[in-house]
């Protein structure tokens, strides 16, 4: 064995017995010092005193120092994580009596579960669903359910445009309801239709206790041969008294639509005062709350679908979700829907 050699070994068993003697953190940190410590480090010292040596020895003698040094620093880095493995396992010695941690469950938004209910209501009733883009050509959007060019809907004011202009108009737009799946649907099916089209609209609104410039709804459509206003009844029937209780007692107004001819508007009697009329904040007295709008497709509308109205008859509706929750719920402002507060969402 060379002197370099002997010299080496010498350092490694010494300062490797004495780390297997450095019980604890701090003797480990005090052996680290001694060996390893940049000032004044025994092999620190060693390895800067090799300035000195013969310079026919210097080479194999730093190469040696140099892997003692990653020796000792990885014996170092071992002790340690074995320190800290048998720190954690003494820790959590397994209690299996201990009650578990309870996982936070997610859950379905208020407005999801509404739709859900509204969808299951209809689907019994063999409405199948279809969806819509909600980016949409204005020509569905207006024109083609019969929203004429002055209509006030139409306006900058109150209708989300996309800034693209097409032959230099802007034609494309953020869907404000989902009456432009009326056509969509007639343009791809024959009758019998019976569909319905959830999803969100978007509005230019200044939001407040009802208004929100996003929604959602669900757009209703049955063409076929021998449909009569007294369908539409029903079938709204069965979805009030399915969604707010078997006891629910609906009205109809007449209403305008211009995609619908006659238009209404149903409302089911309000279930907090029961008519009784005392600064109700719901009914605010009437004793009846409008829920939805609805009406016998209007004939063009068929023809332009391609169907002979003389032979297809059809009705439609249009419900908005949110407020079909908030009257489920007692929730007196629209925006809480959507702002994301675990406090208010988690009571549903
Ligand atoms: N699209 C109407 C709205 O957003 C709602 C509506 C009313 C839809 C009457 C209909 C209908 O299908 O017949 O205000």
């Amino acid at each position: 064995m060379s002197t370099i050699e002997a010299e080496v070994d010498a350092l490694r068993s010494e300062a490797l017995e004495a780390l297997t003697q450095a019980d604890g953190e701090a003797a480990r940190e005090a052996w680290r010092a001694e060996w390893l410590g940049r000032k004044d480090g025994r092999l620190t010292l060693r390895l800067r005193a090799l300035k000195d040596a013969p310079p026919e020895s210097r080479a194999a003698l730093g190469k040696s120092l140099n892997e003692l040094k990653a020796t000792l620093e990885a014996e170092l880095e071992a002790r340690r994580d074995s320190a800290r493995a048998a720190a954690l396992s003494a820790d959590a010695a397994l209690d299996v009596t201990l009650p578990g941690r309870p996982q936070s469950l997610g859950r379905l938004h208020p407005v999801t579960q509404t739709m859900n209910d509204c969808i299951a209501a209809f689907a019994e009733m063999g409405f199948r669903v279809f969806e819509g883009p909600e980016v949409e050509w204005s020509r569905y959007n207006f024109d083609a359910v019969r929203i004429p060019d002055d209509h006030p809907a139409r306006d900058m004011w109150d209708t989300i445009w996309i800034d693209t202009l097409i032959e230099g108009e802007r034609q494309i737009l953020l869907r404000t309801h989902t009456s432009p799946n009326q056509i969509r649907v007639m343009e791809q099916t024959e009758p019998p239709v019976r569909v319905i089209v959830p999803g969100k609209c978007y509005r230019q609104e200044a939001t407040d206790a009802t208004h929100e410039w996003m929604l959602t709804q669900i757009e209703g459509l049955a063409v076929d041969e021998g449909v009569r206003m007294s369908d539409l009844k029903g079938t709204l029937y069965a979805f009030a008294r399915r969604l707010f209780g078997e006891d629910r007692r609906i009205i109809f107004h007449h209403s305008y639509f211009p995609f619908v001819e006659p238009g209404v508007e149903m409302a089911i009697d309000c279930f907090l005062c029961r008519a009784g009329g005392s600064d109700c904040r719901t009914c605010h007295d009437t004793g009846w709350i409008e829920i939805l709008g609805a009406g016998m497709v209007h004939p063009e509308i068929i023809e332009n679908a391609g169907y002979d109205s003389s032979r297809y008859t059809g009705f439609a509706f249009g419900v908005g979700i949110e407020r079909v929750a908030m009257l489920r719920w007692g929730i007196e402002d629209i925006r809480h829907f959507y702002q994301n507060d675990l406090r208010f969402l988690r009571q549903f």
